[in-house]
């Protein structure tokens, strides 16, 4: 349709016909299997659904083309309805959880990824879904810092644009192409305590620094959506935040595409103390800019009344729902209303996709710790290895976002072990229950009868399974129902019953390689001392079994780096590598006396951000600069050779790290602002170069400008944040 039919569309809709384009009604509305991510207040009565212009959390080719079917005759106009889904880390073939995404620092692997979520969502009728989620994460209590790529502000931007250029593809009409929606418009990840929904207080300087910038790197590739989050931002909702909304998002950013609200976010600003009623919560949504109004019945209640009254224009409210029409227009919905459904078979794994994920899951492990090298496996043919623990054979290897996901796709570890040795030299035993008893998940407590007798039955026949062994593969973890949504924690280790286990393990002398399943940081240090190797593993997803096998194999070389920092303790949360330096900081080595310091532990993470081991060494050549001074139009270079100085083929992630030593506000100790992921064989060496530009000196001054600020600033070409030695340049 071209913009004029579509104008002429909206003229001829009622006042009833636009309001509703604005309200979203869950999917249970249509199925009663839908996924329910929210609360629910009620029934939408028969007219809201019928004129509702989109629904969430349904999917499948055939359903969704009988109700679409169903809409279109009854709607006046004939306007399709839009179905939108959280398709986070993938549809039927699962991806690493994004935490573990973020891990790969492989950019082009998660576009694919997210291309092969688009096209599955697709054919089972799906139009848009609820992600990238490009929220910056710097606390492990928050459950879901499990859906974001982690702590960095610059790692964050650069997945989120993959994800959104691998969804949207260059052409929304695409059936194999789904509508990106950037989400949580703001700071949702900055909650006081961890604690999810928590409201924030940011300066506006840290906002627009830190926070913002993911959101803003991914708006620039134009996603059809961005969705509003639940928390305040320095005692005002974001949902109802003009300033964040009209100034930030669409005259700072030029957003253009449709602005959505969180679940019921409109109508909670009753609870925030910000709206009266559900009246105003309509009025002050509208006015901030939220286009669609998710399931809070807000909309759908008060729109209508609002114009009419004159509290909101006409001209407002075509102006958003034009934005919404435009939308169905961009992905062709009204050329085909079914675009995508694929009615015989739906979306399915296969084998092409199944291939994709497993590379990605093998660059997402994240290797912490290989005593006397313990990794790979293999020691000799005859070595018999046990896998132990809660995770060696499960199938719930994705997060509790991956609900259109099939447990039955996934491959366990120990099936994966199975295909590459024999029988008679691997053993399977549980060791114990996922969690201690009663542990509270997001879906409730979890019980488990003879909770007692059950554990002691399968440590014992773990101790059996070990002492046969030569290798204990150790599958420990976090229940995928401790991480998401409204998962908050306010401890960081593993459940005791785990722990036993391990200190039981250790007890026969046995060599232990412990994989960790997470969606956060967890506290290593105790799993370390018993440990002769540590590899994170994320959720892996669909190909987890196998991704992980080709790493402790030793077919792959482990080449994941930590995209978030691990504590020594929750104590130490927020925790990020990218903080700024106190008046008194605690020196490398020495007497820290009187300075910014912890008595009990140390300041860093044990862990940090861009660490990660492989199986192979590389040797960095000293960094060099093309030159020491330069110009704001001129570009510098900085380059490192590096040389796989081992044995076997591996991935190193080189990582480009500046810091502007004086500024007119303080600015961070270091900042990533490069990386890139390079294959050596062993032997070989490769030249790794970086383009500093004047733009990337940028932040924003004491004068509330977004501009670099002439003077010395540290370099370092490296392989962590805490590695390297700086050099210096000038900016003229
Ligand atoms: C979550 C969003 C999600 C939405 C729709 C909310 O509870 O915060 O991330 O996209 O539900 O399912």
């Amino acid at each position: 349709m071209d913009k004029k039919a579509l104008e002429a569309l909206l003229q001829d809709m009622s006042l009833e016909e636009k309001v509703m384009q604005l309200v979203q009604i869950p999917g249970s509305e249509y199925e009663a299997d839908a996924e329910i991510t929210g609360v629910t207040r009620g029934q939408a009565d028969d007219k809201v659904k019928r004129l509702a212009g989109s629904t969430l959390g349904v999917w499948g080719s055939k359903r969704l083309k009988k109700i679409q079917q169903q809409y279109i005759k009854e709607h006046p106009h004939h306007i399709p309805l839009m179905f939108m889904l959280d398709v986070i880390h993938g549809h039927k073939t699962v991806f690493p959880c994004p935490l573990g995404q973020g891990a790969t620092f492989d950019p082009e692997g998660v576009k694919k990824g997210a291309e092969v979520q688009a096209r599955e969502a697709s054919a089972d009728g799906v139009h848009a879904t609820f992600s990238p989620m490009a929220d910056l994460c710097r606390d492990a209590r928050w459950g879901r810092i499990m859906e974001s790529t982690g702590e960095d502000k610059f790692l964050n931007s650069r997945m989120a644009v993959a994800m959104v250029e691998g969804y949207q593809g260059d052409d929304l009409k695409s059936p194999e192409h789904v509508a990106a929606c950037v989400k949580h418009f703001a700071a949702y990840g900055a909650g006081e305590g961890g604690r999810d929904y928590n409201n924030t207080e940011l300066s506006e300087h840290t906002l627009r620094e830190h926070y913002l910038r993911a959101y803003c790197e991914a708006i620039k590739k134009n996603p059809a959506m961005v969705m509003t989050s639940f928390n305040t931002i320095n005692g005002i909702p974001a949902t109802g935040n003009t300033f964040l909304m009209k100034k930030i998002l669409r005259e700072e950013f030029g957003f253009k595409g449709v602005l959505i609200s969180d679940w019921a976010a409109v109508g909670e600003m009753i609870n925030h103390g910000f709206a009266e009623d559900q009246k105003d919560a309509a009025l002050k949504a509208m006015m901030a800019g939220v286009d669609i109004d998710m399931t809070s019945g807000c909309y759908s209640g008060y729109l209508e009344e609002l114009v009419k009254s004159g509290e909101i224009s006409e001209k407002m409210l075509d102006e958003a729902v034009l934005r919404v029409l435009n939308m169905k227009n961009d992905l062709g919905l009204f050329d085909d209303p079914f675009r995508g459904i694929d009615p015989e078979v739906g979306a399915a794994v296969t084998e092409e996709s199944r291939k994709h994920a497993r590379k990605v899951v093998a660059e997402s492990l994240v290797l912490l710790e290989n005593k006397n090298k313990a990794l790979p496996l293999n020691k000799s043919d005859s070595e018999k290895i046990a896998f132990i623990g809660p995770f060696a054979n499960t199938k719930r290897l994705q997060s509790s976002w991956a609900f259109s996901g099939e447990d039955e796709n996934t491959v366990t570890v120990f099936e994966a072990a199975s295909e590459i040795y024999e029988s008679g030299n691997i053993k399977f035993a549980e060791g114990c229950t996922m969690m201690d008893q009663d542990s509270v998940t997001a879906r409730g407590i979890c019980h488990v009868d003879n909770w007692q007798e059950k554990n002691e039955k399968l440590l014992s026949e773990a101790v059996e399974a070990a002492k046969w062994a030569d290798t204990i593969v150790l599958c420990l973890g976090e229940d995928s129902t401790q991480s998401g949504e409204a998962t908050s924690k306010a401890s960081l280790k593993l459940p005791e019953v785990q722990l036993r286990l391990l200190s039981e393990m250790s007890k026969t002398g046995k060599r232990i390689v412990t994989l960790i399943f997470t969606g956060r940081p967890l506290e290593l240090a105790d799993v370390a001392k018993l440990s002769d190797a540590i590899l994170v593993c994320w959720l892996p997803g669909t190909e987890g079994g196998n991704g992980v096998m080709d790493v402790l194999s030793g077919m792959t070389s482990p080449s994941g780096r930590l995209p978030v920092s691990f504590p020594y303790t929750v104590g130490q949360e927020p925790l990020h590598y990218d903080m700024y330096s106190t008046g008194r900081p605690k020196p490398a080595s020495g007497p820290s006396e009187y300075t910014s310091r912890y008595l009990d532990c140390e300041n860093g993470a044990l862990y940090p951000f861009g660490y990660g081991l492989s199986y192979t060494n590389f040797e960095y050549s000293e960094a060099s600069l093309s030159k020491e001074k330069m110009t704001s139009d001129e570009t510098l270079t900085a380059s490192v050779k590096v040389r796989n100085i081992g044995d076997m083929k591996g991935d190193v992630i080189v990582q480009l790290y500046l810091r502007d030593i004086t500024g007119s506000r303080v600015r961070p100790v270091r900042e990533l602002a490069g990386f890139e992921r390079v294959s050596l064989n062993p032997g070989e060496e490769k030249e790794i170069s970086f383009a500093i530009k004047e733009e990337m000196l940028r932040f924003w001054t004491a004068e509330e400008k977004w501009e670099s600020e002439p003077g010395k600033f540290n370099v370092w070409v490296c392989d962590s944040s805490v590695d390297g030695t700086p050099l210096e340049f000038c900016l003229e």
